[in-house]
């Protein structure tokens, strides 16, 4: 099935208003249990399911606001970007979707408090905020699944944007992907900190997009990454019921870089990891080793995400200087 055909059955009208523009704010979201691997590209409907939790107020501010062009215009973080460039054009062929052959077009302004495009899934809110934004602009009162299932075929983890706390993805089965779509999990976690060690705040050398595809084609070890995936979301449950720290960090770190080993082995081999990541990393598991519980997790780019509780703020922020911690639940 078509992505226009999806989108169309979804909100069923014309694009219509009275109203000239919408602002929408959503936050990012972190994969503890990651999403990596499509199986169907143009509506990215992944091969698993995956388990994120979001970053309160850190994401993606959006304006839409209909022009008298005949092309979309894109402003992003205060630069207005050319028509040819590759962010600009993803977006409009994302509305493409919703404003079939209708002559109606946007001056598009998105504000990222994150850095874009770094491996800190700006991506997520992006699409999450565009999807808000068209739905309060056009006055279309969506469901939460069906603005999951709008913001999923922008990108596949903006599906998870839409909720505070542990969101999973559900990654369905069907091939119009209506059953492919987040929701919130009910478990909480107050003191859960994430820690954003940022030294690479530059545009990855690889998108997620191209990565994953070639991953899944050609790394020996991506066939094995459904099971161990599968495991995995059921240790991090059981890790959520129980309250059970130890098991939530080890099978993070260990689903990131089981994710991580995935794409090294794939032809040609990428790497999305630095020096500097591999020296922090090396930080962390002798911080556990001396006592304190933090793990780590990391997405396709170089910097890394700590995760660990409240009580160890203090001692993680003597160790690394530079975290920006966030809590997750307030
Ligand atoms: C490593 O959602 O950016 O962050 O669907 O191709 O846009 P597309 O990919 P994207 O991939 C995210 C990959 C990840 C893991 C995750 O967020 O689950």
């Amino acid at each position: 099935m078509r992505a226009s055909e999806v989108v169309q059955g979804l909100i069923k009208k014309p694009l219509k208003t009275k109203q000239k523009k919408a602002t929408c704010f959503a936050p990012t979201n972190i994969a503890l249990i990651k999403y990596w691997g499509k199986r169907q590209l143009e509506l990215n409907l992944p091969v698993t399911g995956s388990l994120s939790v979001t970053l309160p107020n850190k994401g993606t501010t959006t304006t839409l606001n209909i022009n008298d062009k005949d092309h979309d215009s894109v402003t992003l973080n205060g630069k207005t970007l050319t028509r040819d460039d590759k962010f600009s054009k993803r977006l409009s062929t994302f509305l493409d979707l919703f404003r079939g052959q209708q002559k109606i077009f946007f001056d598009i302004d998105t504000n990222n408090n994150i850095p874009t495009a770094a491996g800190l899934a700006s991506s997520a809110s992006g699409f999450a905020a565009i999807v808000m934004a068209l739905n309060e602009l056009f006055e279309w009162r969506l469901n939460d699944k069906a603005l999951s299932i709008l913001a999923r075929m922008g990108s596949g983890s903006a599906c998870r944007s839409f909720w505070p706390g542990f969101v999973e993805w559900q990654g369905g089965k069907q091939d119009d992907g209506l059953d492919s779509f987040a929701k919130p999990v009910e478990d909480k976690w107050p003191y859960l900190c994430l820690g954003l060690l940022i030294f690479e705040a530059g545009e990855k050398l690889h998108s997620s997009t191209q990565a994953m595809l070639n991953c899944a084609k050609t790394s020996p070890s991506f066939k094995q990454w459904p099971t161990q995936h599968a495991n995995d979301l059921k240790e991090f449950k059981k890790a959520l019921h129980e309250k059970n720290f130890t098991l939530l960090g080890e099978v993070t770190e260990c689903n990131a870089q089981a994710m991580h080993q995935t794409i090294i082995d794939s032809r040609p081999s990428i790497n999305y990891s630095t020096q500097e990541t591999t020296r922090l990393k090396e930080k962390v598991w002798q911080l556990r080793k001396e006592g304190i519980p933090v793990y780590f997790t990391q997405d396709a780019g170089p910097n890394l995400k700590l995760i660990f509780e409240k009580s160890s703020q203090s001692i993680i922020e003597e160790h690394f200087p530079s975290v920006e911690v966030i809590e997750a639940f307030i």
